[in-house]
């Protein structure tokens, strides 16, 4: 099987929407109206949820009306919430055909369908024109993808002359083997960190420009420790990604944060630009 098939098969199962929405009507009642403020303790599919969501965004600068790229948007509450709270067109593309399906009923049950556009694809052949997005921003998905040049080269592409990308990545932490499975893979088959010294030498070789590069390791590294030991105190809640991978994840987590408490993994932030 192909690494794009694994890593969908990974991701995908059916009836996510439902799920997503069932959950929510539970904890909201029967007549709530979903909006993406309040899916998003279920639609942001990685680690310190919308709150990294936020940080992500601001960095953008994102003014109303431009068009903005989400690589590989899973079930789009990145997507969602920052076409809400910016006023701004995004489109979604993502590999996992489960996922692009389960983006697009939140998208009609949020009233934000003709706001947020998903299209099935690679971020390694980006189905969209040269030139067309304002700004770019992906988070936790080049962990997926070998070919990270591929992957920044694409993104190059699609955006504007002054364009920007905002980054979120799992990198490469001391080159020690990880503890499988990972919410983003259940082996190292599908898993591809590279050191943040390669993911910044990967940007300026594409031609990006890096306006800002960060290791968040130490604050992502907090974050999820406290999340374990909740974990292994009281088991998922009812609110949670959980929703989108099922009870698998509990381990998957537990796992992530002891790759990071145990320098296995590096988290990175970065904010890069095409240059006029
Ligand atoms: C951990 S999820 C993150 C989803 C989303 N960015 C979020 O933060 O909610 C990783 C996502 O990357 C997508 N993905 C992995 N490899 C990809 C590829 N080559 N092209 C496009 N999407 C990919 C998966 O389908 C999955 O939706």
């Amino acid at each position: 099987m192909s690494t794009a098939n694994s890593v969908a098969r990974h991701y995908g199962s059916a009836g996510l929407a439902e799920r997503v929405l069932a959950a929510f009507r539970e904890a909201n009642g029967v007549d709530a109206q979903p909006t993406p403020e309040a899916l998003a303790p279920f639609d942001h599919f990685h680690g310190r949820g919308v709150l990294a969501t936020q940080e992500l965004a601001a960095q953008l600068a994102l003014r109303p009306g431009e068009r903005v790229l989400d690589i590989g948007s899973g079930i789009g509450g990145p997507a969602r919430w920052i076409a809400a709270k910016f006023a701004v067109g995004v489109t979604g593309v993502d590999l996992t055909p489960e996922f692009c399906a389960a983006a697009e009923a939140l998208n009609a049950a949020t009233g934000l369908a003709d706001r947020v556009t998903i299209i099935p694809g690679s971020a390694l052949a980006l189905p969209v024109p040269d030139g067309a997005f304002d700004a770019a921003y992906s988070q936790n998905v080049i962990m997926n993808i070998a070919d990270k040049r591929g992957f920044y080269r694409e993104a190059f592409r699609v955006l504007k002359p002054g364009g920007v990308l905002a980054l979120s990545n799992l990198c490469a932490g001391n080159g020690e083997t990880l503890i499988y499975p990972v919410p983003w893979a259940e082996s190292a088959a599908t898993s591809f960190l590279a050191t943040p010294e390669e993911m910044e030498a990967d940007l300026r070789g594409v031609g990006f420009e890096i306006v800002s590069f960060h290791n968040t390791t130490k604050d992502v590294e907090a974050a999820t420790r406290r999340n374990r030991e909740r974990l292994e105190r009281e088991g998922l809640g009812p609110l949670g990604t959980h929703l989108i991978l099922g009870e698998r994840l509990r381990q998957m987590q537990i796992n992530s944060s002891l790759n990071l408490e145990q320098g296995k993994v590096a988290t990175v932030e970065a904010l890069v630009r095409k240059p006029r």
